[in-house]
């Protein structure tokens, strides 16, 4: 596996790929790599002959108040996961290389209305930010498919429509989240847990699957489910961000006859905010 820094040389590197007939499979990450980003690689590497992952913490997508500065930057640690995970090409440019005339002032995308809810509500810019580092990296590498975790549902919702929107002629594959035993999404934020704290944690998991269970089971009260669950999650220690039970592809507040929902959280253990959901169609529930 080679690490190029440069656009100049990842272009290079791509273009040999593909005059060698090859498909190109993307996997963008902001590094501390896990198991749930080396299941992207995996993926890619099943549908994709040459795999390209980016590892760039982006400024662009961090609101003041975040945590940018102290973000884990690991990069010897995943260029040996990557490699093991059968990525071929890493590309892990500096911000200078990414914004060489700076951020003010630059061209953004803008990211579709369903960026205005949830996180988005809580993160203003932040998925603007998300759209403008990826499209750069589709420009850049122009891949046949590109791979996100499902864990950042809402992330993938708005990568979705951007690629619908503007006619980007790329795969986008959703990949299954990766949990620990104890059922935690796996984050790389998780490493901010101390040891009680992480003991905790995966009570977030646990109240989103009997959600879910009693959604299945026939409940539709959405928000007496959901005040029951907050105040649950809330005494184990957690302060609740958003608890939502929504439409799973318009992301608006589910009609009790949408057949396809998921319910989504977003809570503080201390200063940590950790996500997760559940995706759940009803129509193949018995
Ligand atoms: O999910 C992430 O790690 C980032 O938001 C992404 C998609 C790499 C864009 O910076």
């Amino acid at each position: 596996m080679n690490t190029v820094k440069t656009v100049r040389e990842l272009r290079a590197a791509v273009a040999r790929a593909r005059s060698e007939g090859k498909q190109i499979g993307l996997v963008p990450t902001m590094g501390n790599l896990h198991s749930g980003h080396t299941a992207l690689v995996t993926t890619a590497a099943q549908q994709a002959d040459f795999v390209v992952a980016s590892i760039f913490v982006n400024p662009l997508q961090f609101g003041a108040n975040e945590d940018l500065d102290t973000y884990p930057r690991t990069l010897a640690a995943d260029q040996e996961k990557l490699l093991q995970a059968g990525c071929h090409l890493l590309f892990a440019p500096s911000v200078e290389e990414m914004y060489p005339h700076g951020m003010s002032g630059l061209t953004r995308v803008k990211a579709a209305e369903l960026s205005n809810e949830l996180c988005g509500s809580r993160r203003p810019g932040h998925f603007d930010g998300v759209t403008t580092v990826v499209s750069k990296l589709f420009n850049m590498v122009q891949p046949d498919l590109a791979i996100f975790g499902q864990k950042d549902y809402q992330q993938l919702a708005v990568i979705r429509a951007m690629v619908h929107d503007l006619n980007m002629p790329i795969q986008i594959i959703g990949e299954p989240t990766v949990r620990a035993d104890d059922g935690l999404a796996l984050s790389s934020r998780n490493g901010y847990l101390s040891e009680e704290q992480r003991a905790v944690a995966p009570a977030l998991y646990r109240h989103l699957s009997e959600m879910a269970r009693a959604v299945e089971a026939g409940e539709r009260d959405y928000p007496a489910l959901v005040g029951q669950h907050v105040a649950e999650i809330e005494a184990t220690g957690f302060r609740a961000d958003y608890l939502e039970v929504r439409h799973a592809r318009t992301l608006l507040p589910a009609h009790v006859t949408d057949r396809d929902v998921v319910i989504l959280v977003a809570a503080y253990l201390g200063s940590t905010r950790l996500i997760d959901n559940v995706h759940l169609n009803l129509d193949s529930v018995l």
